[in-house]
């Protein structure tokens, strides 16, 4: 497609039309103009794409293939795994005409209540960066686009189309938007979708700051900018901020607007060429790609089932209460056995192809019995289901209670209000454990729940939202035919209000306040030495790993030049398993204020009993640096450094010290507020203001004019502006240090 042609032939309507949607999931066609349509759909773990379905008389979704959603597959923490779910939706669509798959999702869990957190990846920047670029490799690797999403700072659904999210740039820059940054510049996704809320006051649909400055100049995006849907609240100012598409469509009244803006000059017709070159291009993009493609339905659930083993987390396992034996009586207790909780409602909602619940699969793993015990869809106690669990129980050797968060429970548009089980399950729950059998709980869930009775089961399976196969992955983790090797991609608090955003979740006056800054999961749990109820990175195995012989390519380096960290991890159990070694880096140099430690690599290894591997990681700059508001930049400060490696954010094996060194000191920041202790604490000022002290304090008398420890302790904190107080100085000479002080600074750089 001539996309520079097409755009010097529109008209100023028919520029105004292509930017944005036709109906819910189109793009505007101009077929004299050889432009084409094309489709999006919504993911991000299944196809709902809208099509005409035999039988049906109005559009509606086709079936499709549900894979486990992001809250699971984040526990897999294989890249790999990932991008090969992404080749597999990227083929669907593919097969299915529809050009864009509407995800991943990589807004960060700042509160467990999020109704989304489901579709979301962690709690942690850095693996929602990795995840989401493996799998926009993936997809897009078949010809297909993504929208990676919602940018940004969208992380409640209270109020998400209208409040504001108050976050300080630092914190922007080193929580909120590293996903987004991490996969544009290693994967470049076709598209990004803009999210609903403000951030500091202005919606991002509006936003030039995020869309331009952020995304295109700073990160390098080629692709396009769509809505999300309903988000754009001025287009006018829409288009001249960058955002290029506008979904669903305005019905024709945006199209009148922008035309009128143009026209009287408050938008400029470059501005919409932008906008209407980024579609073109978009649709270009798919259909230079486009091909034949099919794809086997069941073959795609078999791979939904595999992915789902992956990704299933061993939170507890007393006494090797699993896995359990085919020789065992298992008493299975709980709806979510017959009828698994295996995706989350809303937007990814799949009309799903075929779901397996394990109980359909018990009779082949061994001798059991099944009661549901509690509803799985309301919290009410129901006393007759409750007496014959128990009574099944009692007859048991093990007890299996499949337990969870109803639909209703979890949902886009709106947040939960607590983060409880069903007081009913909870209820069944301490009436199996005083049977004094083992009791095994499976959870079904997508986003931490507070787990009362922790203390006192067995063992806890956490299987998330693990899509339409969880039920052949859980019974195949029960019964020991998988080694779960999945760990947690988010912390487990204790109780709610441990969360460190919950005095200001979800915000007043529609605004929310992100006032615990970069301290989101573990890095404040950690940073506070928190108890926990299961720490971020956590997760057992049915064998046993030891780790060994960490060692580091050099001790001191620059910030460019980096390091590369090893360690040797082998399978000291007898049966072969996945171990996700996890490294932190910890910030000794004092320079800011930091996390106790950053996960800054991660790396999965399949081990056979008895074998060693090696795990490795490369650190660059990044890896070490804090996002410096005031130089606008990265910054690793020269000192030390502590490497960590370990299983989880709490439980580190060893630790390594390092050097940076050669890193441009920063100056300080002159004016006539710039005080003496940052004067005297920097190389590029010190001795220029030692000198200048010594001679005013001189003007007392000769005796005066030393600067001894305690007299620098003492004026550290003054101002240059208050020198005037305290010593025999102007106001004239003052301005005219502060003007030296700045010549004599930038000299030196
Ligand atoms: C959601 C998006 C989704 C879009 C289209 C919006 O409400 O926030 O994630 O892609 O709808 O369904």
């Amino acid at each position: 497609m001539e996309v520079d042609a097409i755009v010097k032939k529109m008209t100023l309507e028919e520029k105004a039309h292509i930017v944005e949607g036709v109906g819910f999931w189109w793009t505007q066609d101009f077929p004299e103009l050889s432009v084409p349509k094309i489709q999006v759909s919504d993911g991000p773990h299944g196809l709902r794409k809208m099509d005409i379905v035999p039988g049906k008389e109005e559009m509606s979704t086709i079936t499709a293939v549900c894979f486990p959603a992001a809250c699971a597959t984040a526990c897999s923490f294989d890249t790999e795994l990932m991008e090969e779910m992404g080749h597999d939706l990227g083929k669907e669509c593919q097969a299915e005409d529809v050009a864009v798959l509407l995800g991943p999702a990589v807004n960060i869990k700042r509160s467990p209540l999020c109704g989304r957190n489901f579709e979301y990846i962690s709690e942690d920047p850095y693996v929602a960066g990795k995840m989401s670029t493996a799998m926009i490799r993936g997809v897009q690797a078949e010809g297909i686009g993504t929208s990676i999403k919602h940018f940004a700072a969208n992380n409640q659904e209270y109020e998400r189309m209208y409040s504001s999210a108050e976050v300080d740039e630092r914190t922007l820059r080193e929580i909120y938007l590293p996903a987004f940054e991490m996969a544009i510049k290693e994967a470049q996704p076709w598209t990004v979708m803009c999210s609903y809320n403000k951030i500091n006051g202005v919606y991002s649909s509006e936003n030039p700051w995020l869309l331009k400055q952020v995304l295109r100049d700073e990160w390098g995006f080629d692709g396009l900018v769509m809505s999300d849907w309903g988000a754009v609240g001025d287009r006018v100012k829409g288009v001249a901020a960058g955002l290029d598409l506008e979904m669903p469509g305005s019905n024709g009244t945006n199209v009148k607007r922008i035309c009128k803006a143009v026209q009287d000059g408050t938008l400029s017709e470059e501005d919409l060429d932008t906008a209407v070159t980024n579609v073109l291009r978009l649709i270009d993009r798919f259909y230079a790609a486009k091909h034949e493609e099919t794809f086997v339905r069941e073959a795609d659930h078999a791979k939904a089932a595999d992915v789902a083993r992956e990704c299933i987390v061993l939170l507890k396992n007393d006494g090797k209460v699993l896995p359990l034996s085919g020789e065992e009586k298992v008493a299975l207790i709980g709806g979510f056995a017959e009828n698994p909780r295996y995706q989350g409602g809303g937007s990814s909602h799949i009309e799903s192809f075929r779901v397996v619940s394990a109980l359909s699969l018990a009779e082949r793993y061994g001798s059991f019995t099944y009661n549901r015990g509690f509803s799985d869809t309301k919290d009410e106690i129901e006393e007759e289901l409750q007496t014959e669990a128990l009574a099944a129980a009692g007859e048991a050797d093990k007890i299996v209670v499949f337990a969870g968060l109803p639909e209703s429970f979890e949902s886009e548009s709106y947040d939960r209000e607590h983060m409880q089980l069903p007081a009913c399950q909870n209820h069944l729950i301490e009436q199996l454990i005083k049977t004094g059998k083992p009791v095994v709980v499976v959870l079904h869930n997508g986003a931490p729940v507070e787990l009362p009775w922790a203390d006192s089961v067995a063992g806890i399976v956490e299987a998330y939202l693990g899509g339409e196969g969880v039920g052949e992955a859980v019974m195949d983790v029960l019964y020991g035919k998988v080694n779960p090797s999945g760990k947690l991609a988010e912390s487990f608090p204790i109780k709610l209000s441990d969360n460190p955003s919950y005095l200001n979740f979800p915000g007043a006056a529609h605004k929310i306040n992100y006032a615990e800054g970069l301290f989101v999961g573990y890095r404040y749990y950690d940073t506070k030495q928190m108890a926990v109820r299961f720490p971020f990175g956590y997760g057992l195995s049915y064998t046993e790993f030891r780790y060994s012989n960490l060692r580091v390519s050099r001790e001191s380096f620059t910030a460019e030049e980096g390091v590369t960290v090893s360690v040797d991890v082998t399978n000291i159990g007898d049966r072969a398993g996945k171990e996700i070694v996890q490294l932190y880096v910890a910030d000794r140099t004092g320079s800011t204020i930091r996390p106790v430690h950053e996960l800054k690599g991660f790396c999965k290894l399949a081990l056979e009993p008895g074998e060693t591997k090696t795990a490795q990681f490369v650190l660059d700059k990044r890896a070490f640096a804090w996002y410096d508001v005031e130089q606008g930049d990265w910054y690793a400060a020269n000192g030390a450094y502590t490497i960590e490696v370990g299983r989880s954010s709490r439980d580190i094996e060893y630790t390594v010290e390092v050097r940076i060194i050669g890193s441009k000191e920063k100056p300080p920041l002159i004016d006539m507020d710039v005080q003496l202790g940052e004067l005297l604490g920097s190389p590029y000022t010190r001795e220029f203001t030692l000198e200048l002290i010594k001679k005013y304090l001189s003007r007392f008398g000769p005796e005066n004019g030393e600067v001894d420890a305690m007299t620098e302790a003492v004026i550290r904190f003054m101002p240059i502006h208050s020198m005037r107080s305290f010593m025999p100085i102007t106001n004239e000479e003052i301005e005219e240090i502060c003007e030296a002080l700045k010549k004599h600074v930038e000299s030196q750089l």
